[in-house]
């Protein structure tokens, strides 16, 4: 393929719609579409070109293995043309600010997409890495970044591990494979690598389809290598595989080399890396019917089966030597890998294709099986299995009449109408595979064994397993200092960094709630080597937060306590946050302050001390409380213990009171108080006369 060819086809190829795709294959292939989800058939509401046009933001970031994944890492992304100088960062995971230790610069590829956009996709390789060992990086151009991403190098010789498998995702991306590749990366948060067995788009140059893979997967594809296998779609419509493929997945160049056309129609679509003691192949089953690229694809496909050291051994590639959907046969393909797969024993073939789920395995490796073993459970040899992610299915054979059948294999499980993921957990002497839902069901899962002499027994199992080695976090260890990253560029040992832990004081250990002046507080910042770490403070009251990005000034960060915090006790402290690096938070010892409720007086005018026994009086009752309006409380009048009256008030009230008879009489006018203001009392001696 060459970019001037491409450019003379259609740029505007609308997002294509399932149906267009799915009639196309089902023609072809004589299968039955039984069900498409229609979410693409409607042009989305924005135009694609406005949701996935690139920016100088790095987007579609993906790590992808190298033929030494021990010491190397290779990782992509997009962006838009106005990027010039993609570069990545590297270094060494630790608990806190990233200090790049090594800047790699990488290689662009710029192209149209269809949407009418250039795209420029950049590729890296970081080299001279340590075996086992966690590093960050993070691509951009030098300004513009993307967040630090994780990953840990393959530990030497057989470690375990856990991997995914996905089947073809291909159409309703966004809407519907989203949730399974979330589903699966939330089962194995920690995989080290997802297998795509094809048909990861519809069409091969839909960039708003590749924009839904990426944004499916999410920044899980940069957290674990994607190991993808090219399907019939990455070349439909074709002839050429898709522009995007090479651009955006940087595979080792260890494939087929037989003639410069058949190195160039398998670069960086067939290919092998050995990771902990797995053999991943890639292969590239679409040309049985170029007899010249098929013969040269199998001779390498046995000279990478034949000179393997890794102990397990795992094909991916997308028609599947067994059919399970109705009116398949991918004789050529079988005939040609079938008898390798089986002769170096292969452990697992992961196919897609179908859309549907099948495994089994030759009914010839039921026979002879160990003490103990039933065929009913358990056989010999490659394990193969179909699987499907999207949300497209096809109408499946029956169990006892199939392609399988037909050719002398047993097809053990078969599922129609579901999207699946598969968790792979390698461990010392097992390699456990299990199929799930999208809804949390395991539907099927076998466990292949495998002796220190070679000896080989698969089995099925109906009991999922708790966790994998991809559950949890490998453990960022400190790792050692690493050897250069990039041939003479050291990376730099993280320092430990120095806890600033700051002394909190307060002017006084008590606040009136609303006090015209509040507590001070003053958070002081002890030299470290003769000078104050530069960074901010940020004080608390409890868990509240009262201030951050306070300033150190002089070694000093002050704030006051806010004059309307609710009374109660509080534990006040001050967090140091630097702003440089060598120094890490640290948080101050607590000092308590409380605060106390606001004060009120109550008052009341138009009542004399002497008052005439047949007049009424009319009380002014008034509430007052320093440096605060009066809340409204309720305000109770007494006449000799007597309640003559109950009224809301927030600042003045009037109340009329009743004649009184002639003698002493008591007039008690109490305020009731609110959480934040304390109650008060006005107690008055009034004399009554005729
Ligand atoms: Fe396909």
């Amino acid at each position: 393929m060459t970019p001037t060819s491409r450019q003379h086809r259609s740029r505007w190829r609308r997002r294509p719609a399932v149906v267009a795709g799915g009639i196309a294959l089902s023609l072809a292939a004589g299968a039955g579409l039984v069900w498409a989800a229609g979410g693409g058939l409607a042009p989305p509401a924005v135009d694609p070109k406005v949701v996935h046009a690139p920016l100088v933001v790095p987007d579609r970031i993906v790590l992808t293995p190298t033929a030494a994944p021990a010491t190397s890492q290779s990782v992509s992304w997009r962006t838009s043309t106005a990027v010039t100088t993609p570069k990545v960062q590297l270094t060494l995971a630790g608990t806190g600010v990233a200090r790049p230790s090594s800047t790699v610069d990488a290689t662009s590829t710029t192209f149209d997409a269809d949407l009418g956009y250039d795209v420029r996709h950049h590729s890296a390789t970081l080299t001279g890495l340590e075996p086992g060992t966690t590093y960050l990086y993070r691509v951009g151009d030098g300004e513009t970044w993307s967040e630090w991403l994780e990953f840990e190098t393959a530990r030497t010789g057989n470690a375990p591990f856990s991997f995914i498998v996905q089947g073809d995702a291909q159409n309703d991306i966004k809407s519907y494979v989203s949730r399974t590749f979330r589903a699966a990366y939330e089962a194995r948060p920690y995989a080290k690598a997802v297998l795509h067995a094809g048909d990861l788009i519809d069409t091969d140059d839909s960039d708003a389809e590749w924009g839904e893979w990426f944004g499916a997967a999410g920044w899980s594809n940069g957290s674990m290598n994607v190991i993808a296998a090219a399907g019939n779609h990455e070349y439909y419509p074709g002839p050429e595989l898709a522009e995007h493929w090479g651009a955006q997945f940087e595979y080792p160049r260890n494939g087929p080399e037989a003639t410069s056309r058949i190195t160039e129609l398998y670069a960086e679509n067939v290919y092998y890396t050995d990771y902990q003691g797995v053999r991943f192949i890639s292969l590239n089953s679409n040309f049985p019917g170029d007899p010249e690229a098929f013969a040269a694809q199998t001779a390498w496909l046995e000279g990478v089966l034949r000179d393997n050291p890794s102990k397990w051994t795992v094909v991916t590639f997308h028609h599947p030597v067994f059919s399970v959907s109705s009116g398949r046969d991918n004789a050529a393909i079988r005939d040609a890998w079938l008898p390798l797969f089986e002769r170096y024993d292969v452990d697992l073939v992961a196919q897609g294709h179908d859309h549907a789920y099948g495994r089994g395995n030759l009914v010839a490796n039921e026979s002879g099986l160990p003490a103990g073993a039933s065929a009913a459970k358990s056989n010999k040899g490659p394990v193969y299995m179909v699987s499907v992610a999207g949300p497209k299915y096809y109408v499946i054979d029956p169990v006892g009449d199939n392609n399988w059948t037909r050719n002398g294999a047993h097809l053990r499980t078969s599922l129609a109408n579901t999207q699946l993921y598969q968790l792979v957990d390698v461990t010392d002497g097992e390699m456990h595979v299990e199929s799930w839902n999208v809804s949390g069901q395991m539907v099927d899962a076998f466990t292949i064994a495998k002796g220190a002499d070679g000896t080989k027994l698969v089995t099925t199992e109906t009991t999922p397993r708790a966790s994998g080695p991809g559950s949890t976090r490998g453990g960022i260890g400190r790792p050692d200092l690493p050897e250069a990253a990039v041939p003479g560029e050291k990376p730099t040992e993280p320092e430990n960094p120095t806890q600033v832990v700051p002394v909190v004081r307060t002017a006084a250990t008590q606040q009136r709630y609303g006090a015209r002046v509040p507590v001070r507080l003053t958070a002081a910042v002890a030299p470290v080597a003769g000078s104050v770490p530069p960074g901010t403070v940020t004080f608390r009251a409890g868990s509240r937060v009262l201030a951050t990005g306070v300033p150190v000034t002089n070694g000093t960060a002050t704030t006051s306590l806010p004059r309307l915090l609710a009374p109660g006790t509080y534990a006040v402290t001050a967090q140091f946050v630097p702003t440089g690096t060598g120094f890490q938070t640290g948080t101050s010892a607590a000092t308590t302050v409380r605060v106390v409720k606001a004060v009120s007086t109550v008052t009341v005018s138009g009542l004399p001390t002497k008052v005439k026994a047949k007049a009424r009086r009319t009380l002014k009752v008034r509430v007052v409380v320093p440096d605060l309006a009066a809340p409204a409380a309720t305000v109770t009048v007494r006449v000799d213990g007597r309640v003559v009256a109950t009224r809301k008030v927030a600042g003045t009230v009037s109340v009329k009171l009743p004649r009184l008879r002639p003698g002493k009489h008591t007039v008690t006018v109490d305020y009731a108080g609110t959480a934040n203001v304390a109650a008060s009392r006005l107690v008055k001696k009034v004399v009554s006369r005729r």
